[in-house]
């Protein structure tokens, strides 16, 4: 092992130190993929989120490719969504569905629950949480 730790975050100046982005918390490209599936499974399967589901299109194919694009760049790693459709717009592209507190409760349940079934360790479960929160009650387009 080497004796050398000038490599080491701790013996850097702050602002040359490499953050560590959530998408290497998660685990990467693999594991936003489980954990994407693994939410709309639980979509499809949880009578607890039929009204989120039934917003969806039949086949759920493109949805999982989209969020699981769009999580990859808002994780910190590569910008698939962006690098495909352009800046992610997502209120604009949230407008042709009726978002209430409702819809918003489910998306974030069901997504806690993937989080949980995919194993991922609690203190990022809660660090995510608060940040998707922000975005999800951003996307409210109907007051109730
Ligand atoms: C607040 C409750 C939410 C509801 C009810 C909702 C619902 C939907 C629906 C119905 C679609 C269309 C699916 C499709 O075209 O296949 C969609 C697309 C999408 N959603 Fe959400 N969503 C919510 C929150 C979020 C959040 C918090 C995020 C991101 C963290 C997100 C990311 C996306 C993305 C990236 C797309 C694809 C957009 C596109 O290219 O058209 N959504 N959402």
């Amino acid at each position: 092992m080497s004796t050398d730790s000038t490599n080491q975050p701790e013996n850097q100046p702050e602002d040359q130190r490499e953050e560590i982005t959530a998408y290497e918390l998660i685990g990467g490209e693999a594991r936003v993929r489980e954990l994407v599936d693994r939410f709309y499974d639980l979509m499809d399967l949880e009578p607890q989120f039929a009204g989120l589901r039934a917003l969806h299109p039949p086949l759920l194919d493109g949805s999982r490719d989209k969020l699981f694009w769009f999580l990859c760049g808002w994780l910190g790693g590569p910008n698939y969504f962006i690098e495909r459709f352009g800046h992610p717009r997502l209120r604009a592209r949230h407008l042709p569905f009726e978002i209430g507190t409702s819809e918003r409760d489910q998306w974030m349940r069901c997504m806690a629950l993937a989080m949980q079934d995919v194993n991922l360790p609690e203190n990022l479960q809660m660090r995510l949480m608060e940040a998707l929160f922000q975005t999800a009650d951003w996307m409210r387009n109907v007051p109730r």
